[in-house]
């Protein structure tokens, strides 16, 4: 399948390498392609720079957001939340048809320092996954694993040997059937649909405990899990 991950970050290279390893054909999106593949500045995490990167992954195509969303069959916005809606205008997603996009951002407030807060815990506001199906009916936004690291994202087994959770919400069923085949793919067996797309703001509400667990496990993988 032909997919497009609309970022360039650590989620977007994370997904590139797990994606393009299953065979699929990947392309991912930025603002300015020259400019991303010169950089050598090392992210906020340390990790190496996307121009760094690209250098060992030459495989993946790098292409403007637009590119990138024209290309793919299943667009990912791995984009930063506070800022997909933007990146999104800047992929003309309103013209790409009725493309899955698979929401994994999270659209976080670092105004106030660490650790963030969530904009999607505002009573008065709405979640990330739903302002964009508002903005984009064309696309069949599923929300998803939103809720862990990205190198849990695409390698659950790194967690109670594979024995956690990963949601999804979206209102198109079919959309639902390729997000968990994808799923499925880097080995996720516990999926639980969550319903509609309005139920995507819950698991974006999951930051603040998610972003206190991260602080008090430091780099341990973990995640959340639905015991029954
Ligand atoms: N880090 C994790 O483990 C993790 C886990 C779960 C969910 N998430 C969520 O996944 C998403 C990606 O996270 P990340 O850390 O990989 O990357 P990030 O730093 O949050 O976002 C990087 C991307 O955002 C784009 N961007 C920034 N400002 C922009 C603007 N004004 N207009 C358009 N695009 C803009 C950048 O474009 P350029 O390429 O042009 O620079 C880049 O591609 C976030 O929403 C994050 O909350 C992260």
């Amino acid at each position: 399948m032909k997919i497009a991950i609309l970022g360039t970050g650590m989620v977007g290279q994370t997904l590139a390498v797990a994606l393009a390893a299953k065979g699929h054909e990947v392309m991912m999106g930025t603002r300015d392609v020259a400019k991303s593949l010169a950089s050598t500045e090392p992210n906020g995490y340390g990790m190496p720079s996307f121009g760094v990167w690209h250098k060992d992954h030459n495989s993946v195509r790098v292409g403007t957001f637009s590119d990138a969303a024209a290309f793919g069959e299943v667009l990912v916005n791995a984009s930063s939340g506070g800022v997909s809606l933007e990146m999104l205008n800047q992929a003309k997603a309103g013209s790409v048809g009725n493309k899955v996009l698979i929401d994994v951002a999270n659209d976080l407030d670092f105004s106030k320092g660490m650790p963030p807060m969530s904009r999607s815990n505002d009573v008065a506001g709405a979640g990330l996954a739903e302002k964009i199906q508002t903005a984009y009916p064309n696309l069949r936004v599923v929300k998803t694993l939103n809720t862990m690291s990205a190198f849990v994202m695409v390698n659950p087994s790194l967690v109670s040997s594979g024995d956690s959770t990963v949601f999804m919400s979206g209102n198109d069923a079919d959309a639902k059937k390729t997000v968990q085949s994808i799923l499925q793919s880097f080995g996720w067996k516990d999926i639980m649909d969550l319903g509609d797309i309005t139920s995507s703001r819950a698991v974006e509400m999951l930051m603040p405990v998610w972003l206190r667990a991260w602080g008090v496990m430091g780099q341990t993988p973990f995640n959340f899990k639905i015991a029954r």
